[in-house]
């Protein structure tokens, strides 16, 4: 595996496979990389002839009152993993190597899709994504990228950012990887406390739970109610437990497929997940 920190070396690593058209596989990240981030490159691995990783903490993503200057970063950890599990190329840049020294001037909203949800908690959240990952995408160019399903909004954001700039890279979402006790792996699980990492699976449990009340015909409503009690009762402090469809519209009834969203924080630490019901099974 190479690590390249520039462009410009990334580019000449990049050059061969280009010419040879090869399929380039990429996986953006942040760092501190755990099994879910390794489903992403495995899948990567399986149908590329390339596969890169960018491991950036991106600042312009992070709130003022966020973890941006916390966030764990594990270079020399994920270098390990990511070559036992195929990587070809990590790119793992500076903040002045992604923004360089100017002023950046260009923004890149993606309206409707970041007004709920994590867009309402996080104002700017989701443009300083669409910035980087469109950043990312025109320095690696890949032909397929990879995200996880667990931050739903974001892979629905940058389809709609790919699809709208007609950037030419397909992206792939990848199912929630869970811990046994059914937490979905993050790197912000590691902030909690043995205690909250009792409780952090509830999240999950309540949402199998609201599944299973949905099914037995329980009105939206009265499921939502449920499921915001049972996160409360278990210590959570509730930033969103909201039902979607899956294009991100707002729904009333459960009379289609739709997905339940929940953001929820134990102490400092905000944990998100997410479970797709289908109505026909
Ligand atoms: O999901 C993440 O880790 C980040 O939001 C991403 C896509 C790497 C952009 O910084």
């Amino acid at each position: 595996m190479k690590t390249e920190t520039s462009i410009q070396g990334l580019s000449a690593s990049l050059a061969p496979a280009r010419s040879a058209r090869k399929t380039i596989g990429f996986v953006p990240t942040m760092g501190n990389l755990h099994e879910g981030h390794m489903q992403l490159v495995r899948e990567a691995r399986r149908i590329c002839d390339v596969v890169v990783v960018s491991v950036f903490v991106n600042p312009i993503q992070f709130g003022p009152n966020e973890d941006f200057a916390s966030y764990p970063r594990t270079l020399e950890q994920d270098s390990h993993l990511l070559a036992e599990n195929g990587c070809d190329i990590l790119f793992s840049p500076s903040v002045e190597q992604m923004y360089g020294k100017q002023p950046r001037l260009t923004n890149i909203a993606v309206n409707l899709l970041t007004e709920g949800l994590c867009g309402a908690q996080r104002p700017g959240h989701f443009d300083g994504v669409a910035v980087v990952v469109t950043k990312l995408f025109n320095m690696v160019q890949p032909t397929y990228a990879f995200f996880g399903q667990k931050d739903y909004q974001q892979l629905a954001v940058i389809q709609q950012l790919v699809q709208d700039l007609n950037i030419p890279v397909e992206v792939r979402g990848v199912p929630i990887v869970r811990a046994e006790d059914g937490l979905a792996l993050s790197s912000r699980n590691g902030y909690l406390t043995p205690e909250q990492r009792q409780i952090a699976p509830k999240i999950y449990a309540s949402l199998l739970a609201a599944q299973q009340q949905l099914k037995q015909s329980e009105s939206l409503t009265i499921v939502l109610e449920k499921l915001r009690k049972s996160l409360t009762d278990a210590g959570f402090v509730i930033d969103y437990a909201e039902a979607r469809s899956p294009q991100l519209q707002t729904v009333t009834a459960f009379d289609q497929d739709i997905v339940l969203f929940v953001a929820a924080k134990l102490g400092n630490t905000r944990l998100i997940d997410n479970l797709q019901i289908r109505y026909t099974d």
